[in-house]
C-alpha cells in the first residue's frame, strides 16, 4: 500500500483526495470516496447555510470516516474589489439588464423556457449567493459542526484557521502560483492544493507539471502539498508523487460516478468528450475556469461581450444554465466544468470503482514501471 503523510495527517488509507466540485461533490460521493480509504470532499460553493448542515449530517450518516467541505472566499469578493468598472468603462452590475437580455434572446432561439426563480437561488431568506455575508455563514456552519477538513477553492482561509485548529480540524487552500502558496502558508493552513491549468472549475494558467514542483520548491518544507489538475488515473497520481506531492486531488475523474451531483446528459458529455473538449472561460462564474466547450461558451465567444466580474456573471449565468439543465438540454448547453484529463473516462461508474483502479494503478506504476526501468 502506498502512505505518505498526508494519510497520517487525515486519517485515510490512501493519498488521494476527491476534489471539492461545487454541486458535483454531493455527500454521497465524498462518502463513497471515504468509505474506500480516500478524503472525500464536498463541493459546497453553492449551498447556502442551512443546506450545507443537512449535507454534513447526510454525509456523516453514509460514513464515519474523515470528509471535508470545500467553499470558495475569493478575496475580490470579500474586499469589494469586484466592484469597480470593466475595461470598457461601465460598472459591472449596470451591465445585467442588458446581458440579460442577451442571454434571454439567447434561450429564445435555442427553444429553451425559462426557469423558475425558486428553483435557481439557494435559500432566499439567506445571504445572497456568493456574496461575503453568504461565505461567512457557510464558515459559521463548518466550525459549529466541527468538520474534520476545510478546503478553500478561492481565496485566503487565514481568518478561520485558529477556530477550525481548535476543535482538530485541518485546513488546506487550493492555489495556482507559488506566490499564493507563500500567502497561504503563511495564514497556518496544514496542506496545500497546487492545481495546475490541465485541472477542471477555476484556473491557474500555470500547468500542472511545472506547478507542483516549484510549490514544492517553495513551500514543501513548510506544508504538504498535494497536487491537481488533470490527474485522471493511478499513472497520474503517482506522477505527482514523483514531482513532490504527498497526494492527488482529484475532481473530473470522478464526474462520471454515479454519486456524483450531475445531471445525466452532463455525463455522457463526459463520457464522449476527448482531450480538446474543454476551453477556459470566464463565462459562467467571471472568473477563468476550464469547462466544456457548449453553446453557452460559444455565445460568449461570438458576442464580443466580457463576462462580469464574479459574482455578477453567475446572476447572468445560472438561470439560463438552470433552464437548460431542466429542459433536458445539459449535454449541449451546460455540460460543466471539467479538466483536460476527461478523454480518459469511458463510461458512468461506482465512485468506489474509480477509487479502486486509480489505486491500483498508482501501486502497479510505483512498482512494475519502476522495476523495469531500473537496470
Ligand atoms: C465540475 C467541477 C466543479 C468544481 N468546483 C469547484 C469548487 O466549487 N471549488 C473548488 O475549490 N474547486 C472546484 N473545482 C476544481 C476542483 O476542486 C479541482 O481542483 C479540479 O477538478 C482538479 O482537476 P481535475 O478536474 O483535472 O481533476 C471544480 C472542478 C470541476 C471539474
Amino acid at each position: 500500500m502506498i502512505r505518505t503523510e498526508i494519510c497520517d495527517m487525515f486519517g485515510i488509507d490512501h493519498p488521494i483526495l476527491l476534489a471539492g466540485m461545487g454541486g458535483a461533490s454531493t455527500p454521497e460521493l465524498a462518502a463513497a470516496v471515504s468509505n474506500a480509504g480516500g478524503l472525500g470532499v464536498m463541493g459546497a460553493s453553492s449551498i447556502g447555510p442551512r443546506g450545507l448542515r443537512d449535507w454534513i449530517h447526510r454525509c456523516r450518516d453514509l460514513t464515519d470516516k474523515p470528509f471535508g467541505i470545500d467553499t470558495l472566499l475569493p478575496a475580490s469578493v470579500r474586499r469589494g474589489t469586484n466592484l469597480k468598472s470593466m475595461s470598457n468603462g461601465p460598472l459591472p452590475q449596470d451591465l445585467i439588464p442588458e446581458y440579460q437580455e442577451m442571454v434571454a434572446a439567447f434561450l429564445v432561439d435555442q427553444d429553451i423556457p425559462p426557469a423558475d426563480d425558486k428553483n435557481i437561488w439557494p435559500e432566499p431568506d439567506g445571504p445572497p449567493l456568493l456574496s461575503k455575508e453568504f461565505f461567512e455563514a457557510q464558515m459559521d456552519v463548518i466550525i459549529d459542526e466541527k468538520v474534520p477538513v476545510y478546503v478553500s477553492g478561492l481565496g485566503n482561509p487565514g481568518p478561520w484557521v485558529d477556530r477550525i485548529h481548535a476543535y482538530g480540524g485541518k485546513v488546506m487552500a487550493v492555489i495556482g502560483a507559488v506566490r499564493h502558496a507563500r500567502q497561504v502558508v503563511e495564514a497556518g493552513i496544514d496542506a496545500i492544493v497546487a492545481q495546475g491549468h490541465d485541472g477542471g472549475g477555476h484556473n491557474s494558467p500555470i500547468g500542472t507539471m511545472a506547478l507542483i514542483p516549484q510549490v514544492v520548491d517553495a513551500v514543501g518544507d513548510r506544508v504538504a502539498v498535494i497536487g491537481a489538475g488533470g490527474i485522471t488515473d493511478g499513472r497520474g497520481v503517482a506522477a505527482a508523487l514523483m514531482l513532490g506531492a504527498k497526494g492527488a486531488w482529484i475532481g473530473s475523474a470522478f464526474l462520471a460516478s454515479e454519486e456524483a451531483g450531475l445531471f445525466d446528459g452532463q455525463k455522457q458529455a463526459i463520457v464522449e468528450a476527448t482531450e480538446e473538449s474543454t476551453i477556459v472561460s470566464r463565462a459562467v462564474t467571471g472568473k477563468p475556469a476550464r469547462m466544456i466547450k457548449s453553446k453557452w461558451t460559444q455565445l460568449w465567444q461570438e458576442s464580443g461581450r466580457e463576462p462580469l466580474p464574479m459574482p455578477f456573471q453567475t446572476q447572468i449565468s445560472r438561470p439560463a444554465l438552470f433552464a437548460a439543465n431542466f429542459a433536458g438540454r445539459s449535454q449541449d448547453v451546460n455540460p460543466g466544468f471539467a479538466g483536460q484529463g476527461i478523454g480518459m473516462i469511458k463510461a458512468v461508474r461506482p465512485a468506489a470503482e474509480i477509487m479502486a483502479e486509480i489505486v491500483h494503478g498508482l501501486e502497479a506504476t510505483l512498482t512494475h514501471q519502476f522495476n523495469e526501468l531500473v537496470r
